[in-house]
């Protein structure tokens, strides 16, 4: 059993009460990579914002658990070295069983999150009790789900989410013991959230999605009030990015994200944290698409993992600065 303590990490619950009372959100920027963790460490410091580094279970696969873990120690290290402790979270993203959470927190992680949403609302219940029961011990946060949201395991289109039910807010909250709650307000997971026939045109014929549901989010405030918030799938896929991609050989097509506007709105409310992984993608991806199509005869990594990392770091300090406003908060 490794302590997050012993690492430097915290948990997330004194960071999520200064975003609530600041009215600001923690960015949750998904890692599996060095460059990626170099990235957000690096915006972060310099924007002197607080941060978690979150896990998913296809990162513990791709990259190895142990391996994770010691990068985010090592994040803790290297933010000193850059010359500020702003506060890091190590967590997971999506857990779905007791044991996966039970591993990351014996592994070192400062938060986890049961994502018991697909379950019956009884089954969450359970599951997301039992998590929070084994993590309280060690003092570790968790944040449980209710609503669904599309387009993570199961790939489904995005109409096909269901939306928070406020009535069922308090009652989950009471009864497990969660420290936050991620609710569905009309984001989804990847580079497609909405089709372009559910969008509106602009006078330019740009694509405008349907606004999230700041309705339901209201309702949820009104009945768990000072409750910390999370807002999954929030990636703002900038069309920018969108369209290096594709100008130098990529195919992505109808990609829309969430307007970084209700996302500031969202960041001014309940809603502590804010999940972005789908823009990191963006970012890495079209500067290395650039540099193969503009320096077909470079082949060292780093020629094309270094411009992927700094156009990430350009991207999460926007994040941090414009869009959460957590810039100045560490
Ligand atoms: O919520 C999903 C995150 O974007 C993680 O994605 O499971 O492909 O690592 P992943
Ligand atoms: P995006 O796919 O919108 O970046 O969402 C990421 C996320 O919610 C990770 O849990
Ligand atoms: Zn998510």
């Amino acid at each position: 059993m490794v302590s997050y303590k012993e690492l430097g990490l915290v948990n997330s619950r004194e960071i999520f009460k200064k975003a609530f009372e600041g009215k600001y959100a923690i960015p949750a920027f998904n890692f599996n990579n060095m460059e990626q963790m170099q990235a957000i460490i690096q915006a972060c410091v310099e924007k002197k914002s607080p941060v978690i580094l979150q896990v998913s279970s296809g990162a513990r696969k791709y990259a190895n658990q142990t391996l994770l873990r010691y990068m985010a120690q090592g994040a803790v290290a290297y933010a000193k070295e850059l010359g500020y402790a702003i506060p890091i979270v190590l967590h997971l993203d999506h857990g779905d069983t007791f044991e996966l959470c039970k591993s990351c927190i014996e592994m070192g992680f400062s938060s986890v999150m049961i994502d018991g949403s697909h379950h019956s609302y009884e089954k969450n219940v359970e599951l997301t009790s039992q998590v929070v029961e084994y993590a309280h011990k060690y003092d570790v946060t968790v944040e449980g789900e209710l609503g669904v949201l599309a387009g993570i395991e199961d790939d489904v289109a995005a109409e096909h989410h269901t939306y928070t039910e406020p009535d069922q807010v308090e009652d989950f909250v009471g009864k497990t013991g969660v420290d936050s709650l991620a609710i569905s307000i009309g984001t989804s997971h990847g580079a497609n959230k909405f089709t372009p026939a559910q969008c509106t045109r602009d006078a330019n014929g740009v694509l405008i999605p349907p606004p999230l549901r700041f309705d339901i989010l209201s309702e949820v405030e009104k009945r768990i009030p000072g409750f910390p918030i999370v807002l999954h799938g929030a990636s703002s896929v900038p069309q920018d990015q969108v369209a290096i991609i594709n100008k130098y050989g990529g195919a992505l097509k109808d990609a829309i994200g969430i307007p970084e506007e209700q996302l500031r709105q969202a960041a001014a409310s309940a809603v502590c944290k804010i999940n972005i992984d789908s823009d990191g993608r963006l970012a890495m991806t079209a500067a290395v698409r650039e540099v193969f199509a503009l320096q077909p005869a470079e082949f060292d990594p780093r020629k094309y993992l270094g411009p992927a990392r700094e156009n990430l770091k350009k991207l999460y300090m926007h994040k941090v600065e414009n869009v959460l406003g957590s810039a100045g908060k560490a």
